[in-house]
């Protein structure tokens, strides 16, 4: 495993690439605000359930994605028992995934929960660049411990910014759990990443980076940004309302729920669809 961890780890390599010539399939889940067992999410909806659904929707695709990206929010309150159980669900994949907290999550108990993996950073913010695949995967962690809002610190972007630096081709997706955007839903940009221009200087320099991909939104969306594209993946769970007045009180629903995916093939780039979770009419001729 290659990996280049956070500020106080070592320092990004150079290496020359030959598997970029390989295509590559990325899964890609958020939010999936896992409870203890036998409890639901905000009282009201089966998240554990979700999550279980979501997992199995990925493992029917007629092709089986080569790794799974977790946008944060694994758990809702970040507990010990929550985390136990997100561990036993992702599990199941039986595929490599990769995850990085949101606001929901606690640092630590993140950190003690997936450590075995071996690519999050002991100490610090759980910042990470993942090297085993076609595709680069730099995991950005963009919370502040103890409010809901999205930072990265001056440590933190200069770690990115040395972590870009040391490959300029290989194609790249950086994932962190806030969108760097409003997006004019009022309760969401409320908690939005703050004064994403530091971020945006750092990426724009950067043509590999082919994607940003983002949570926390509880809805897709997608941004042209700091000369690449923001993407921001559904919840496993529920859907933010899409209430764009200023005055607008939050509320969600219990679906629609998907996942996204994001395909790789080299001379014809990134392209992502979305994959709604649910039973629908058809198959249909097509004509
Ligand atoms: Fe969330």
């Amino acid at each position: 495993m290659r990996v280049t961890m956070s500020p106080r780890h070592a320092g990004a390599v150079s290496r020359s690439h030959p598997e970029w010539e390989l295509p590559m399939l990325i899964g890609h889940l958020s939010d999936p605000h896992v409870r203890p067992r036998g409890q639901l999410y905000q009282g009201v909806v089966d998240s554990n359930q979700a999550l279980r659904e979501a997992i199995d929707h990925l493992l029917r695709m007629d092709r089986q994605p080569d790794l799974i990206l977790v946008t944060g929010d694994l758990v809702d309150e970040g507990r010990p028992d929550e985390y136990e159980v997100a561990r036993e669900l992702l599990d199941t994949l039986g595929l490599p995934y990769l995850v990085i907290p949101g606001n929901h999550d606690h640092r630590e108990q993140f950190r003690a929960a997936f450590a075995d993996l071996g690519y999050l950073p002991g100490e610090g913010p759980l910042h990470y660049c993942m090297d085993d695949y076609p595709v680069r995967i730099i995991g950005l962690d963009s919370c502040v411990p103890g409010a809901h809002h999205g930072h990265i610190d001056e440590a933190g972007l200069r770690w990115l910014t040395e972590t870009l630096a040391s490959d300029r081709s290989k194609p790249t997706l950086v994932m962190l759990h806030h969108p760097p955007f409003a997006c004019g839903i009022p309760y969401m940009d409320e908690y939005r990443y703050l004064d994403p221009g530091p971020l945006a200087s750092v990426l724009d320099r950067c043509a590999n980076v082919e994607l940003v991909l983002c949570g926390h939104v509880h809805r897709p969306m997608l941004r042209r940004w700091a000369g690449t594209v923001v993407c921001a993946c559904p919840s496993t769970v529920t859907e933010i309302d899409l209430q764009l007045h200023p005055a607008a009180a939050p509320s969600s629903h219990a679906g629609p729920r998907g996942v996204m995916l994001h395909l790789w093939e080299p001379g014809l780039g990134m392209v992502s669809h979305l994959s709604q979770i649910g039973a629908f009419a058809g198959p249909y001729p097509f004509a």
